[in-house]
């Protein structure tokens, strides 16, 4: 079987600031296959790559991210809360600036070397499905939206919505989609996922609660890509499945582990 793909999420978020340039150029330089993002929209129709729907767990900021413009989200600190800065704090700004999926592309391509970049999108209510629309036209104007295998920049969108699962394979039918999932659906049968999905993306503790999950998705031909896997015992039960990716904080740990 084939060693399953290392995905850093939210870059290598255990030593740096989750979305920061810094977190994801270090999860490039421990190794990662692939890196993980979430993405939503600023008040100006910006994708930023911030998790949370509100600035104050990962910023200086307060508030919905939705209601502010890229450029208030632009003078805000999103790097100095973690220790991983140190007691010196942030050594530069890309330890502490907002994250633009627009940044994150031009940072993967640059690399100069294969990388995976799974986008999550987020759904703020006020904008529905303009994260998508506006995703895929950013992947399109990147020439990401046709992926070939031999293309060293390849992208694949998630989404724990089956109706934004959905407006992506209608927006662009050949990038790659992971449905996420932190139960299985209701109308899950025989592991079978719609839309075309090829990739169903389970969190870890569904290996232990439903160890029929797996066997299942993977018997409909499915992939599956596990999160969040930071404990040994998580990896041991991931690859014990058989999963094809493994989604961590941790992506140094993880290699290590697999001896890689
Ligand atoms: O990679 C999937 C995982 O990121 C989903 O959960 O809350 O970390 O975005 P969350
Ligand atoms: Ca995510």
């Amino acid at each position: 079987m084939a060693e399953p793909l290392v995905f850093a999420h939210r870059g290598s978020s255990a030593d740096l600031p989750e979305h920061t340039l810094a977190a994801y150029l270090r999860a490039l330089a421990d190794g990662a296959d692939g890196l993980e993002c979430d993405v939503r929209l600023s008040r100006d129709g910006h994708l930023v790559c911030v998790h949370d729907r509100r600035l104050d767990r990962t910023s200086n900021g307060h508030g919905l991210v939705s209601a502010r413009t890229l450029a208030e989200l632009d003078r805000l600190d999103f790097g100095s809360w973690h220790p991983g800065c140190g007691p010196a704090g942030p050594p530069d700004e890309s330890h502490t600036r907002l994250l633009t999926l627009q940044r994150l592309l031009d940072a993967v391509l640059a690399a100069g070397r294969p990388v995976r970049l799974l986008i999550e999108t987020k759904h703020p209510s006020r904008y529905g499905r303009d994260v998508e629309r506006r995703l895929v036209a950013l992947l399109r104007r990147y020439g990401l939206t046709e992926p070939g295998p031999d293309d060293p920049v390849r992208v694949t969108v998630m989404s724990f919505s089956l109706l934004a699962v959905r407006r992506v394979r209608a927006l662009a039918p050949r990038l790659p989609t992971v449905l996420l999932m932190d139960l299985p659906p209701r109308w899950l049968r025989r592991g079978h996922l719609p839309f075309g999905t090829r990739i169903a993306g389970p969190n870890v503790e569904l290996l232990r609660t439903r160890p029929w999950l797996v066997p299942a998705l993977r018997a409909a031909g499915h992939q599956v890509y596990v999160w969040t896997v930071n404990e040994p015992a998580d990896l041991d039960l991931a690859l014990a499945a058989g999963v094809d990716g493994l989604i961590t904080d941790r992506p140094a740990h993880t290699l290590a582990r697999l001896g890689r």
